[in-house]
């Protein structure tokens, strides 16, 4: 680390790093080459994927002889049966570079269609793009629709620039130089590693608590947020542990999945991995009431409207908030509000009153009830309240909400090492 904790290029260790150089058809293909070398002699092994338009600018042989590696080209061929699966398969980054407005749309909508566009839709890793393209292309809104697409999925962007064009005018488009891109590329694969040989427990979706073998009481969550969270947390190095309710979501590559029904399940899954616990975020929507009994059998509807009697949930984080003792000694306890309010000053005071309620380090608390925050979609409304104040941290992806929380949550535990 730099000064003031600030990361610096130099600190990143970079030598054995898997790096997917993506090549699209750009005159600066030629500076690509630029950021192979220096990523090679970095000590990384650079595996270069190019597509066709990309070899009328840059021979494959050009990039074979800095790499030290075949450049792969072909999704049918001599090679490997699933070649997109092999290039991606442990990357610890990919570079687009330079990234065309042709394979920036081919990556927003999740096309496949060449073994770079296989291989990018393939990969677990950070992503960063170098955009390269005509000044109009750039000023599309086509394209500013795609990058903002790609932004909300945590592909990192570096450049472009202003600058002369081939066209032979000057303009936006301009691929950023190559030690902008490979600084961009260290930075990527350096915050990848902020959590590492810590665990992290994420809960996540919401519970169900049951009527009768066929019936619940539930919510709207569909566990996105909290995935999210788990797998900014382990792109950064962390082990993590998340406990979900059901979800109809992708299990996330390399994640320890626990799958609970109820708050009870919930409770023993949380507590169970809280001993070992670096960090342990609730993003879960957790039931507060659940039926004292339930029936063994599904109810009669000719047996009229039953009566059910609610009892409450166990509130696991304000246990874990009571209770330090159930928790490793430093770790940091993030909680989350999922609030209906009429502004954000009032979202503002009630996740510092929840911070005190609970008894957590941080919560963040987030608009439910709209159609763009909460439950179901993609983005969240959200305040993050620590000890320190409020932060109002706006209407983003829940991607980038969750690279917020782990940003804050690394500086807690630098804080308390
Ligand atoms: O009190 P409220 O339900 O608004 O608190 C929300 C926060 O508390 C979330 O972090 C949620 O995961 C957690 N919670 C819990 N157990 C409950 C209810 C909520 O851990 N029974």
């Amino acid at each position: 680390m730099g000064p003031q904790g600030v990361r610096h290029s130099s600190d990143v260790e970079v030598g054995g790093k898997k790096i997917v150089l993506a090549v699209s058809g750009g005159i600066a293909a030629y500076k690509s080459v630029h950021v192979a070398r220096s990523m090679t002699q970095l000590g990384a092994d650079v595996r270069v994927v190019m597509t066709r338009s990309a070899e009328r600018f840059v021979g494959d042989q050009t990039f074979a002889g800095v790499t030290g590696n075949a450049v792969a080209k072909d999704l049918f061929g001599d090679g490997p049966d699933a070649p997109h699966v092999e290039l991606a398969r442990g990357a610890d980054l990919a570079l687009v570079a330079p990234a065309t407005a042709n394979s920036i749309a081919r990556m927003a909508a999740g096309l496949a269609d060449d073994l770079l566009a296989a291989t990018l839709l393939t990969v677990q890793c950070p992503i960063v793009i170098a955009p390269a393209m005509h000044a109009e292309m750039w000023a599309h809104p086509a394209t500013a629709a795609n990058l903002a697409t790609l932004a909300g999925r945590g592909v990192i962007q570096v450049g472009p620039n202003s600058g002369p064009l081939m066209s032979g005018d000057t303009g936006m488009g301009r691929m950023a130089e190559p030690h902008e891109i490979v600084a961009a590329a260290l930075d990527a694969i350096g915050h990848a590693q902020d959590l590492s040989g810590r665990r992290v427990v994420v809960t996540a979706g919401g519970t169900q608590e049951p009527i009768d073998p066929v019936r619940f009481i539930g919510n709207r969550s569909s566990g996105l947020m909290g995935f999210a969270i788990a797998h900014e947390a382990a792109r950064r190095g962390a082990k993590v542990t998340l406990v979900t309710g059901p979800n109809t979501l992708i299990q996330p590559p390399g994640i320890e999945v626990v799958d609970v029904h109820t708050a009870d399940e919930m409770r023993d899954a949380v507590l169970n991995g809280a001993a070992d616990a670096d960090v342990i975020v609730k993003a879960a929507a957790v039931a507060d009431f659940k039926p004292v009994d339930h029936a063994d059998k599904k109810l009669k509807k000719a047996e009229g409207p039953p009566e059910i009697t609610l009892e409450p949930t166990p509130d696991i984080l304000a246990e874990l908030g009571a209770h330090p003792e159930l928790r490793k000694p430093g770790s940091v306890l993030v909680g989350f509000a999922a609030e209906t309010v009429e502004d954000v000053d009032q979202l503002k005071a009630l996740a510092r009153h929840k911070l005190e309620a609970k008894g957590a380090d941080m919560i963040v608390a987030n608009e439910v009830g709209t159609h763009d925050s909460g439950f179901g979609v993609r983005t969240n409304r959200a305040v993050i309240a620590t000890a320190d104040g409020v932060v109002d941290v706006g209407l983003v992806s829940k991607e980038a909400l969750a690279a917020a929380l782990v940003d804050r949550v690394v500086a807690f535990l630098a804080l308390r090492a």
